[in-house]
């Protein structure tokens, strides 16, 4: 099978871009990352993509003469590399329109909380303030709307009592970097459907590998 060209946008440390190389190269993952592509020339996600010999760009809104324009540039670029994936990877800007167009449901987030709670930014902060007793992370297809498209996979980690926001991010962020790969595996091997806003994917299991504290070994010695 060819490999899934994929497209990252990131504007910050890219952990989670890395996760994704990672499972490339340890051949988990049948794809190839053509490009990332960055609104801030600080991303530390620019040194992860320099150490693997990825190609990059870095692009300001404020170099376009209006939103629309800064993706319209974005979908050309990705266009010209043949990328068939868009994964959105810390990205802090609300997609517009030329990009979702140009991409129907072929651009994924991921999110640290089990949305629909806890949408937008610190979600990690908003489910501890909240009060909630089980948060978690989702990959979901990105829409026109703020962390508002169809669920593709979500995991879930306990509140602990005396977690900070710090603790919690952490525990979810492990969560984030297994389920984002797994869920770019599912794509790459074209066992997602989109039907409506509820995503079905083919032969998927949904045991208690998603559901689980990664802080507490299964059998302790
Ligand atoms: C992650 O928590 C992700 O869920 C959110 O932004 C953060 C990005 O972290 N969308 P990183 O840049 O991937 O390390």
């Amino acid at each position: 099978m060819s490999k899934l060209k994929i497209g990252v946008l990131a504007s910050g440390r890219g952990s989670n871009f890395q996760s994704i190389i990672d499972e490339i190269k340890s051949k988990r993952l049948n794809a190839k990352i053509a490009l990332l592509i960055t609104d801030n020339p600080l991303a530390f996600a620019i040194e992860r993509a320099k150490k693997h010999g990825i190609d990059y760009l870095v692009m300001m809104p404020k170099e376009f003469r209006s939103k629309d324009d800064f993706f319209i540039k974005i979908a050309e670029e990705l266009k010209k590399r043949h990328v068939e994936l868009v994964v959105l990877a810390g990205f802090m800007r609300i997609v517009r329109k030329p990009l979702i167009d140009a991409f129907p449901n072929r651009i994924m987030n991921i999110h640290p909380a089990l949305l629909p709670a806890f949408p937008g930014l610190h979600g990690q902060k908003q489910a501890l303030e909240y009060g909630a007793k089980i948060s978690g992370c989702t990959v979901h297809f990105v829409d026109e709307r703020m962390d508002t498209g169809p669920i593709i996979i979500q995991a879930a980690v306990p509140v602990l009592k005396d977690d900070t926001e710090e603790s919690l991010s952490e525990r979810i962020l492990k969560l984030e970097h297994k389920i984002y790969p797994e869920a770019i595996r599912l794509y790459s091997e074209g066992r997602i459907e989109v039907r409506g806003r509820v995503v079905n994917i083919k032969g998927y299991n949904f045991s208690e590998a998603f559901i689980t504290n990664p802080d507490v070994k299964k059998n302790p010695e």
